[in-house]
């Protein structure tokens, strides 16, 4: 068995293990795809970013920089009807005890609505903030590039809060019992069809050991995320180690399965 060589079958095995070697890239691609496609959203904003994982492993939540910045006095030169006027406009109307829902449906609507002539939102922002935080003066006020705010999309991205909850818990092991079973498997085979290619011993041994290893991190981590957001690194760190080994691996064997034989073999 330790002479068996991928390479010593006959050429019809051989011709179909590269047709299989590429039904296996194209599902890696196919993953990386459909992990873009499902994640890109969870974080509430477009485009896929580590926020997109972390809110599906372990939640993710923010306050809208604005309101943040509303509720803790700034800027100190708003008066108090104005400040109240935003707060309202954001977090929607309070009530006799003074508590805001928290959500406003209608924000983009009622930015500039004109029924609320200077009390606008937009009326009241361009009164009280371009001062320091419009692009044109941004030589003066620093904070104008890390903030501006001329435009109702300068507005909305520093208006939104977030509350992001992972996944249902069931659909994760749903999702962890097809992947760990199947991915599992597939290394299982590649790990073998890698050793008996004739690649160097310390390079195969190197990189079956670190799919290996990335793959037990990325599940591992997929579970304990949820506890401890700093592991959502690790789903992310030893996904890509794990797929990159896998290419590579899937690659040297179409590599040794086509080349000539090697001399001495
Ligand atoms: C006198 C200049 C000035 C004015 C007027 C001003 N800002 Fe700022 N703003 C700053 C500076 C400087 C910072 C950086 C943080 C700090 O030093 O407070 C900042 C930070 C912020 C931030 C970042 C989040 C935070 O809490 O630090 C937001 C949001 C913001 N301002 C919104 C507003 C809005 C809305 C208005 C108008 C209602 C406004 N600012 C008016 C100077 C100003």
């Amino acid at each position: 068995m330790s002479d068996f060589t991928l390479r010593s079958l006959p050429a019809s095995v051989r011709l179909g293990l590269v047709c299989l070697c590429l039904v296996v890239l194209v599902g890696l691609g196919a993953s990386a795809t459909h992990l873009l496609w499902h994640y890109e959203k969870r974080d509430e904003r477009a485009g896929f970013s580590y926020d997109d994982i972390a809110g599906a492993y372990h939640g993710v939540s923010t306050v809208a920089p604005l309101r943040r910045a509303l509720e803790r006095g700034h800027p100190e030169t708003l008066a108090k009807p104005q400040r109240d006027a935003l707060l309202d406009w954001l977090l929607g109307k309070a009530d006799s005890a003074g508590k805001r829902p928290g959500v406003n449906p209608r924000v983009s609507d009622e930015y500039d609505n004109p029924d609320l002539g200077d009390m606008a939102p937009a009326e009241i922002m361009s009164r009280s903030c371009a001062e320091c935080h419009a692009r044109a003066n941004a030589a003066k006020s620093p904070i104008a590039r890390t903030y501006p705010l001329d435009t109702w999309d300068d507005i909305r991205s520093i208006s939104i809060s977030r509350d992001v909850k992972p996944t249902d818990p069931k659909k994760l092991v749903i999702s962890i019992h097809a992947h760990a079973l199947s991915l599992g498997c597939l290394s299982l085979v590649l790990s073998f069809m890698l050793w008996w290619t004739r690649w160097p011993r310390g390079v195969v041994g190197g990189a079956i050991f670190l799919a290996s290893l990335g793959l037990l991190v990325d599940f591992a981590c997929q579970i304990l995320a949820r506890q401890s957001a700093p592991l959502v690194a690790g789903i992310i760190v030893g996904g890509t180690v794990y797929s990159g080994m896998s290419v590579l691996t899937v690659l040297a064997v179409i590599a040794d399965l086509l080349l000539p034989r090697p001399r001495g073999a």
